[in-house]
């Protein structure tokens, strides 16, 4: 029986978990999504062309992999079916796809909501959110009124969508904001319903078949550690659970099934959206990261904010995630800095300390430590880690010693060849 490993990010998100997840996809029989929508911009070189990929599991590239979107993702059918028609267009096969019946459905409401909600709140307050309909959503799968595949495929969906245009209007009428139409929504969305349904089955059942029969397994977590709903900084984090326990709730498999579990990291760090950020450079260093790393979002284009990296946030997402082997990436990136930092532990009050916490105060009030280290190297075209120079090993080696993690990955260029695999 085989095991399901799992790639997943220790930061907020963006640490370049679309290109590893490519990379082990072209190992895999089956890969999987497990949580989150399209508030993911997964980013993949492949062949000469740049994906960005949202809601179509990046295995989908994969020739004879399953790409699987587990029942924890909640899907903008609109968003998928351009996905799948790029991918149809330029040759791939999506004949692959299973959906589960379980995954819940963004609806136009959703994202209504998302934007009055983010109107409202005042400056200092807001979230930053994709405005994708990501947290309204996920609000109707635990007040149980949601919309499943399985609905929009079946008789049950149009009576959903009446009952819940009908509830949301009326929030929508007390905050002054636009309604919106039920029998739009319905003309609108019965095709797409259509248009998927010969992918959408029960996946959970599917996963557990696949490990019986010893298919190879791999997990495409969305968004990251410190983006959790209970282990980010809350209230600046998405809606769902992007760290392990995400993969359980998310696939239907179990916590006995879970194999490698792949943390994600930049050799910087950033973040898109509000909220603490504690190793953030919000100076020349930072725009002098962004410029060099390219670093806009892939899903809203917003320029990331961007700082050290920093290893007492890494040790908590080790921690969290039971983490077994780091992918680093855009080491390319920090080497053509003369030198740059990590960020070790934290003044706290006078108090050093190396164990992280999302509690507002301590967010606020610690000071980052750092260890500084010697930049100025090239490394593009290296492709083992005994190619790389001195100054690049010492760094390397460092982040291994702070987190007793192997580096299993290393990024040294964007493109699916530009990574080391040790
Ligand atoms: P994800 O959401 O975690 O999949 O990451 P994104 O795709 O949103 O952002 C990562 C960005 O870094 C993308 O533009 C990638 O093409 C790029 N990238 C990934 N790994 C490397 C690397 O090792 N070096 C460089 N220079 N770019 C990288
Ligand atoms: P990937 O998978 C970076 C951030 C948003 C915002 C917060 C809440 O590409 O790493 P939401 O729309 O989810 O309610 O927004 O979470 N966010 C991400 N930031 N990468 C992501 O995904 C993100 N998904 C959500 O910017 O701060
Ligand atoms: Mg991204």
């Amino acid at each position: 029986m085989s095991k399901i490993d799992i790639v997943l990010g220790t930061f907020f998100g963006d640490e370049g978990k679309g290109k590893i997840i490519d990379y082990l996809a072209t190992k895999s029989d089956v890969t999987v999504r497990c949580s989150g929508g399209n508030n993911a911009g997964h980013t993949i070189k492949a062949n000469g062309k740049k994906y960005a990929f949202h809601l179509a599991p990046s295995g989908i590239l994969s020739e004879g992999t399953l790409a699987v979107i587990g029942n924890g993702v909640v899907i903008d059918p609109r968003v998928l079916i351009e996905e799948l028609e790029v991918l149809k267009n330029d040759g791939y096969s999506i004949e692959n796809l299973k959906i589960s019946d379980k995954a819940n459905v963004i609806m136009p409401y959703h994202i209504e909501m998302d934007k009055m909600l983010e109107a409202a709140r005042e400056p200092g307050k807001k979230i930053g959110t994709t405005a994708r309909g990501i947290g309204p959503c996920y609000c109707d799968k635990y007040e149980r009124s949601a919309i499943r595949m399985e609905d929009l495929i079946g008789d049950t969906f149009e009576e959903k969508v009446r009952t819940n245009v009908a509830n949301k209007n009326k929030i929508f009428g007390a905050y002054g904001w636009q309604p919106v139409d039920a029998d739009k929504i319905i003309a609108e969305y019965k095709p797409l319903g259509e248009y998927l349904k010969d992918y959408v089955c029960d996946t959970i059942n599917l996963l557990h078949d696949c490990l019986a029969n010893d298919k190879s397994m791999l997990c495409e977590g969305a968004q990251a550690t410190l983006l959790d709903i209970d282990f980010g900084s809350y209230p600046f984090v998405t809606s769902s659970s992007p760290t392990v326990g995400g993969v359980c709730t998310g696939t239907g498999l179990s916590a006995h099934d879970i194999g490698e579990v792949y943390g994600v990291l930049k050799a910087y760090s950033s973040r898109v959206g509000e909220g603490p950020y504690i190793t953030e450079q919000d100076n020349e260093i930072g725009d002098t990261i962004r410029e060099l790393g390219h670093e806009y979002g892939a899903t809203t284009k917003r320029p990331r904010r961007c700082g050290w990296l920093d290893a007492v946030a890494l040790n908590y997402a080790v921690k969290v995630n039971g983490i077994t082997g780091l992918a680093i990436n855009h080491v390319d990136t920090i080497g053509k800095l003369p030198k740059f930092k990590i960020c070790v532990a934290y003044d706290y009050n006078g108090e050093i300390t190396t164990n992280y916490s999302t509690n507002a105060k301590f967010q606020e009030q610690c000071k980052p430590i750092y260890e500084e280290f010697e930049g100025d190297f090239d490394i593009s075209g290296a492709t083992t880690f005994d190619e790389l120079p001195e100054k690049a090993k010492v760094y390397l080696n460092r982040i291994e010693e702070l987190t007793g993690v192997p580096i299993k990955f290393i990024g040294v260029g964007a493109s699916r060849e530009e990574l080391i695999v040790r």
